[in-house]
C-alpha cells in the first residue's frame, strides 16, 4: 500500500492520529467509556494519508472500517492507547482526537462481579494517564506540531486556551459538544462538525462543515505548519 502513497503535500512525514473512545474494564464483562464515534479522527487518518503522509491510527473500539493507506493500531484501554503511541514514535505531527476515558477502576476484578446479597459494588477510581500531555512534554520525541482536541460544553474557547497551555500542545480544535450546538442531536456520532482552532496566534472559528472538510481543512493546515520536507 506504502507503494501507491500519493505524492501530495505530506509526503515523507508521519503523522501519528488517536481516533474513537477508550474503555476501562471494571471486570470481564463490564467497562467504562467516553462517547465518540471515532468519525473526525479516522476522517483526519484519511485524509492525511490522501495528502501523502504514512499515517500510523492508533483507535480505541469503534464500528468503523480502518481508513485505506493507513497503518492501524487497534487497542481498548487508555493505558494500552499511550503505549502504542509511544511505540510508533517518532512522528512529525500528532493528532489526538481520541475521548480517551480520564478514569479507569483501581482495580479490575478477575471475576465478573454479581449482584447477589443487594449491596452495592464499590467503584474506586484512578486517574488514567494524559496521552496528549505526555507526548507534548517529551524533551527528546516530541513531534514538531502537536494537536489536541478539546470537547466542552461551556465557554468552549476560554476552556479550550487554558487546556492548549495546560497540556503544552500547539494547537487545540475545540468543538462544542453541548445539545445547545447547532448540530441536531450533537456533534457526538454527527457526520458535520463546528470548531475553532486555538493557536499562538490566535481563535479561528471554522463554520459547521463535514467532518471530512474539516480533517481536509485541518491536514492543510498541519502541511503548512510543516512545510516542505528539508532536502
Ligand atoms: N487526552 C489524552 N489523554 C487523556 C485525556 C485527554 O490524550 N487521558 C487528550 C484528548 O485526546 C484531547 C485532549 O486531551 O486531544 C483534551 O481532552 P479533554 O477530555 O477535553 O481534556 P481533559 O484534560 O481530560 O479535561 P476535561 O475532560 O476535564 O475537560
Ligand atoms: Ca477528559
Amino acid at each position: 500500500e506504502r507503494l501507491l502513497a500519493p505524492a501530495g503535500p505530506l509526503k515523507g512525514r508521519h503523522l501519528l492520529v488517536t481516533s474513537g473512545p477508550t474503555h476501562e474494564p471494571i471486570d470481564p464483562v463490564r467497562y467504562i467509556a467516553n462517547r465518540s464515534s471515532g468519525k473526525q479522527g479516522h476522517a483526519i487518518a484519511a485524509a492525511a494519508a490522501r495528502a501523502g503522509a504514512q499515517v500510523t491510527l492508533v483507535s480505541g473500539p469503534v464500528s468503523l472500517p480502518d481508513p485505506a493507506g493507513v497503518d492501524v493500531r487497534h487497542v481498548e484501554s487508555a493505558r494500552e492507547m499511550l503505549a502504542a503511541v509511544e511505540a510508533a514514535l517518532p512522528a512529525d505531527a500528532a493528532v489526538f482526537a481520541a475521548a480517551v476515558a480520564d478514569w479507569r477502576a483501581a482495580s479490575e476484578a478477575a471475576e465478573k462481579m454479581k449482584k447477589d446479597g443487594g449491596t452495592l459494588p464499590p467503584l474506586t477510581l484512578t486517574e488514567n494517564p494524559d496521552i496528549l500531555a505526555t507526548i507534548a512534554h517529551l524533551s527528546n520525541r516530541r513531534p514538531r506540531l502537536v494537536v489536541g482536541f478539546a470537547a466542552e460544553t461551556q465557554n468552549v474557547v476560554t476552556y479550550a486556551q487554558a487546556k492548549r497551555a495546560r497540556k503544552g500542545c500547539d494547537w487545540i480544535v475545540a468543538n462544542d459538544v453541548s445539545q445547545r450546538s447547532g448540530i441536531p442531536g450533537g456533534v457526538m456520532g454527527a457526520d458535520s462538525n463546528e470548531v475553532h482552532l486555538i493557536s499562538a496566534e490566535g481563535v479561528e472559528h471554522w463554520p459547521q462543515a463535514s467532518k471530512a472538510d474539516v480533517a481536509e481543512r485541518l491536514v492543510g493546515r498541519i502541511a503548512a505548519a510543516l512545510g516542505p520536507l528539508e532536502a
